[in-house]
C-alpha cells in the first residue's frame, strides 16, 4: 500500500523534504503551511517535476487545512519562524512553542497514528512541546538532530581525509546546539577509529566546525538557515520508519532512565522502525564523554524549564 506523509511548513527545509521524499518514491506528500498559495504553488511544481524526476507520488498543498494529512503515517514538522531583529530569545521560543503546539494539535486530529520527526528549532524543546501537544506515546516523538550533525562531522571527516563520505561513520549524542557531543572513538573511517587516522588537533578542529555547522551556513546564507542537509537528514529517519528497516540513527528521543537522564529529549543512538524508536541504544561511555553528555542534558533542561515558564 502506498504510505502516505505530511510535511508541516512549506518553507525551504519543508518543500525541500517533500521534494526528497517524492523523489525518492517513499511516499504521497502533503505540504501544509499557514501561507496563501505557497503550499499548493510548490507542490504543484513538485508535481510537474515528477515525469522529469520519474515518479508517480501525489503531492499536494493545503493552507491551514489539514484534511489534507488525514491519516499520514510520518508527519514531518518544520512550521516556525526565524528570530527577527529586535525579538529576544524567549520571544521566538515563546512564538514557536506555541506554532508547534497548534500544528502538533491539528496534527494528532487527523493522523492518530502517526510517527511525527520534529525539526523545528530550538529541537529538544519542541520535541516536549509535541509530545505534550499530541499526547502521543514516546517512540511516535523523535526530533531530528544528530543525523543533520553527524552527516556535517562525515563531510569535514571525508573532506580532511580525502575519502570517500561513503566510508566515513560518525557518531554524535546530546542536545542540537553548542553542547552536541561529538564520539570520535566511534567514529571511523572503513571501520578504522579516526582516532587513529588524525592528530587530536585535527579532531578538534572538525568538532568544532561540527558544533559550529549551523551558524556557519547562516554566516554565508545571511538570509536564513540550512536546509539542504537538514531536508536530508529527516527524510532518512522517514524512510528507515516508512521502510521498517530497523536503522540505527542519532536522534532526539525521550530518556526514562537510559544514560541516567530521566524526562528528557535528547540526542543518542535509536533504533529507527515501523513503530518509531524501536530502541534506544546505551553505548558505554567514558567518563569525559559522560560529563559531556550530562552537561548537554544540563543545556536542554534548561530550556524545557523557560517553556515551562512561557507556557
Ligand atoms: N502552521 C504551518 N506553517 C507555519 C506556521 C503554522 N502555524 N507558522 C509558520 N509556518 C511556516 C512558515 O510560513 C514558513 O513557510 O513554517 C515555514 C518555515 O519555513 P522557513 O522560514 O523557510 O524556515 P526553514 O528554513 O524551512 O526552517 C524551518 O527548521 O531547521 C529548522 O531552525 C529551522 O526552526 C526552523 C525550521
Amino acid at each position: 500500500m502506498r504510505k502516505k506523509a505530511a510535511v508541516i511548513g512549506a518553507g525551504n527545509v519543508g518543500a525541500t523534504a517533500a521534494m526528497r521524499l517524492a523523489e525518492k518514491g517513499l511516499a504521497d506528500v502533503a505540504l501544509i503551511d499557514i501561507l496563501e498559495g505557497v503550499p499548493a504553488g510548490k507542490a504543484l511544481d513538485l508535481t510537474e517535476a515528477g515525469p522529469i524526476e520519474k515518479h508517480d507520488m501525489k503531492i499536494v498543498g493545503a493552507t491551514g487545512d489539514y484534511e489534507a494529512a488525514r491519516g499520514s503515517d510520518i508527519v514531518i514538522i518544520t512550521a516556525g519562524i526565524p528570530r527577527k531583529p529586535g525579538m529576544s530569545r524567549d520571544d521566538l521560543l515563546s512564538t514557536n512553542m506555541g506554532i508547534m503546539a497548534t500544528v502538533t494539535r491539528e496534527v494528532a486530529a487527523v493522523a492518530p497514528d502517526a510517527i511525527l520527526i520534529i525539526v523545528s528549532n530550538p529541537l529538544d524543546a519542541m520535541c516536549h512541546v509535541a509530545y505534550e501537544a499530541s499526547g502521543f506515546p514516546r517512540n511516535r516523538i523523535i526530533g531530528m538532530a544528530g543525523v543533520l550533525d553527524s552527516a556535517r562531522f562525515r563531510a569535514f571527516i571525508a573532506m580532511e581525509l580525502n575519502v570517500s563520505v561513503e566510508n566515513t561513520h560518525a557518531f554524535v549524542l546530546g542536545g542540537h546546539g553548542d553542547t552536541m557531543v561529538p564520539l570520535p572513538r566511534y567514529s571511523t573511517v572503513a571501520g578504522i577509529p579516526i582516532t587513529e587516522l588524525m592528530s587530536p588537533e585535527r579532531i578538534d578542529a572538525l568538532v568544532e566546525r561540527t558544533r559550529n555547522g549551523g551558524a556557519e551556513i547562516v554566516g554565508l546564507l545571511k538570509t536564513g538557515s540550512a536546509y539542504y542537509a537538514p531536508s536530508s537528514a529527516a527524510v532518512e529517519m522517514a524512510e528507515a520508519i516508512l521502510k521498517d528497516n530497523k536503522k540505527i540513527l542519532p536522534c532526539a528521543a525521550l530518556l526514562n532512565g537510559e544514560y541516567g537522564i530521566h524526562d528528557l529529549f535528547i540526542g543518542v543512538p535509536v533504533k529507527l522502525g515501523g513503530n518509531g524508536v524501536e530502541e534506544i541504544i546505551e553505548i558505554k561511555l567514558t567518563e569525559a564523554e559522560k560529563a559531556a553528555l550530562d552537561h548537554s542534558a544540563d543545556a536542554v533542561r534548561k530550556l524545557v524549564a523557560d517553556i515551562r515558564r512561557l507556557s
